[in-house]
């Protein structure tokens, strides 16, 4: 099925919105079933310990980067997300709050971080994202996305069973159709294979992930 990028309702609903609460909390639960924040714990540990500068995009209500503030040995941590700083967000670590794409330090990190943000962008956007990347001082880019079949569906609808909210079985469906297969993310962000080296998994339960670093 060809990629379609379309607006999330999370998005359009206030931070205090109860459906959005409740999505949130179901966003927690399909993080772990995945196994999303483990995959990067595992990734950091393993592949980036060299690196101290670490931003994360769309970081949301900030429970994967303070999993990762507490288990990494970065020298600083920057989270970019329009939702406002999590109350528990740790003094170490920074949060900016506003649009990834008026944020202007991309210059001083390493380590880029993205978790469930880049579906939410159509090809210009990811063109766009991809230039600030080019432009930064990022060396890595570690990615974790959902993946783009029709299987995922299947697996999402059985969240109707154990009773996600409404917001979270359309997202979550919406998400599906943007989401990523092979090549897709790489070339659409503009990842020269002259510049760049990088490797992209598939998994059972719906993820695509891309670890990709600067040749
Ligand atoms: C599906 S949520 C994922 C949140 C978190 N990474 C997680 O896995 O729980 C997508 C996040 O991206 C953020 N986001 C979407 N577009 C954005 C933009 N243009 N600038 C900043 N944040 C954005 C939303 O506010 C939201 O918190």
């Amino acid at each position: 099925m060809p990629r379609l990028a379309q607006p999330e309702k999370l998005d359009s609903l206030d931070a205090t919105d109860p459906d959005a609460q409740a999505s949130r909390r179901d966003l927690v639960k399909i993080n772990r079933w995945m196994g999303n924040f483990a995959w990067f714990e595992k990734i950091l540990d393993r592949q980036c310990s060299g690196w101290k500068h670490f931003l994360e995009m769309g970081a949301g209500g900030g429970e994967l980067a303070m999993r990762l503030i507490q288990k990494s040995r970065c020298a600083t941590y920057t989270a970019v997300d329009r939702m406002p700083m999590p109350e528990n967000w740790p003094q170490s670590a920074r949060w900016h709050q506003g649009d990834l794409f008026q944020y202007t330090e991309y210059t001083t990190a390493e380590v880029l971080l993205a978790n469930l943000v880049l579906h939410h962008f159509d090809d210009n956007e990811l063109s766009r994202i991809g230039d600030l990347i080019q432009q930064s001082s990022i060396a890595k880019i570690v990615v974790n996305e959902p993946c783009r079949r029709s299987f995922h569906k299947f697996q999402l609808r059985a969240g109707k069973l154990i009773g996600f909210n409404h917001i979270t079985l359309y997202d979550g469906s919406v998400s599906i159709d943007a989401g990523f297969r092979a090549n897709e993310l790489p070339e659409l962000l503009g990842l020269a294979t002259t510049r760049w080296h990088w490797r992209i998994e598939e998994t059972l339960m719906g993820a695509y992930r891309m670890i990709a670093e600067r040749a």
